[in-house]
């Protein structure tokens, strides 16, 4: 049995009618006036957008200034703002709070593997638990080869609160608007000062992980909760300018050691996907990688969703050309180049140059090098690397 007691920041007075609350993952609304006995709970799987329903099997009451809430996991009681909450598994955070002159209580369901997630000790707890997570579980490359786990060995995690905001900023991690709870940055205590934007939305439990040199600029917007996103160390002297957009819930983004990316955007949308990119990625301006086209798109006669979204693999050492958009669904073998304007839909192989709308191969065996005159001990690495690619990226395509 788990119990959650947490006290809200703007308790509602004990004489104010409790009207409406908000179940994250299942949405319950308690009409203003209305007869509060007749619920109404829009329940969203996994937060997704797959459609309302009624459910039944809920049930409230309004005991003077207490609410009861009882659904399948459990039963909660709020009252005045000093929450009681009670919960097989999972743990519900209870908050209440007015708003537009009514008491909104906001009930999340904390999940034991993201709440585990966050309370690992030691990198090797960390790693296993982010490999679980549902949104590389499914097919996680992280820690395989060309997949390199970033330096975290003094790991510290840092709980996103009012009282730590002023620390993160002076690692250059700025949390902007409302935080939500339980969101986590995980540092290496040595890292050095980077300059990201992070914005949670009033959206909870995400977690952004940072190798103590992934020279991380830009901005990550969570909508959603339950997302992850690790960043890796940048390539020496280099910088990771990232945009990156989590939707709705349990979307993860994986980037490996050693990457440059002049300007590279992620729109990733759960619940359940990810992207996986490499190491030595480097990513030009303009780049786009989605997961989802963020529009349905319905097959008229089946009545049927058609794109839904896709989780994406970039193997290590690929280039992304200027302004290169990478597709839901896309696969792109180590070693590849993706010429500029070039839009990946399916999957590439590794170690050659595809170009063009839909991208194709215009070019097989080839791969590239940092520097535009590398010397021959870099051609020849090069080659050891693209024959171990190769064979690596065969021997996957058979297995399938
Ligand atoms: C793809 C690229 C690397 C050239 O590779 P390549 O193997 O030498 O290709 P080629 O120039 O021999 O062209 C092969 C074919 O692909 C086409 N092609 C090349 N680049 C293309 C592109 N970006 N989009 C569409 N088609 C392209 C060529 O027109 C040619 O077509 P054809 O066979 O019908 O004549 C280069 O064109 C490119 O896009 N570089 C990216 C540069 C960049 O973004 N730099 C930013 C700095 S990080």
């Amino acid at each position: 049995m788990s119990v959650a007691v947490v006290t809200c920041e703007n308790a509602p007075k004990a004489d104010v009618d409790i009207r409406h609350v908000v179940l994250q993952r299942q949405w319950v609304l308690l009409r203003p006036n209305g007869d509060v006995r007749t619920p109404y709970m829009y329940f969203r799987q996994d937060g997704g957008i797959a459609g309302y329903q009624h459910v039944n099997e809920t049930s409230w009451e309004i005991e003077g200034s207490e609410l009861v809430f009882r659904h399948a996991s459990g039963a909660v009681t709020a009252r005045s703002g000093i929450i009681k909450s009670e919960a097989d598994g999972s743990h519900l955070i209870v908050m209440m709070r007015e708003e537009d002159a009514s008491v909104c209580a906001h009930i999340l369901v904390e999940r034991p593997e993201i709440r585990d997630l966050l309370r690992s000790e030691t990198p090797a707890d960390l790693w296993t638990k982010v490999r679980a997570h549902p949104a590389f579980k499914d097919n996680c490359h992280i820690d395989t080869p060309g997949f390199s786990l970033p330096d975290m060995n003094d790991l510290e995690m840092i709980e996103v609160t009012p009282a730590s905001q002023r620390r993160l900023a002076d690692l250059g991690v700025n949390v902007l608007g409302p935080l939500g709870v339980r969101n986590s940055i995980v540092i290496d205590r040595r890292m050095q000062r980077i300059n990201l934007a992070i914005h949670f939305h009033d959206h909870n439990f995400n977690t952004v992980i940072l190798d103590r040199q992934s020279n991380a600029r830009g901005v990550f917007n969570f909508e959603g909760d339950e997302n992850v996103a690790v960043i890796g160390a940048s390539a020496v002297e280099r910088e990771i300018q990232i945009s990156a957009v989590f939707r709705y819930n349990l979307a993860g983004l994986f980037l490996g050691a050693g990457s440059s990316v002049g300007e590279a955007n992620f729109w990733i949308e759960g619940p359940g996907n990810s992207v996986q990119v490499g190491d030595d990625l480097m990513s030009s301006w303009g780049v786009w990688i989605r997961t989802a086209d963020s529009h349905g798109l319905i097959d008229l006669e089946r009545g049927e969703i058609i794109n839904s979204a896709k989780s994406i693999v970039i193997g290590s050492h690929v280039w992304l050309g200027q302004d290169a958009i990478v597709m839901p669904g896309a696969m792109i073998g180590g070693g590849t180049v993706v010429g500029a304007r070039s839009i990946v839909t399916k999957s590439l192989p590794a170690c050659c140059v595809a170009a063009g709308a839909p991208a194709k191969v215009v070019r097989e065996s080839a791969s590239w090098t940092r520097k535009a005159h590398p010397d021959a001990d870099e051609v020849a690495d090069l080659q050891r690397y693209a024959s171990a690619e190769i064979l690596k990226h065969n021997a996957a395509r058979r297995m399938q």
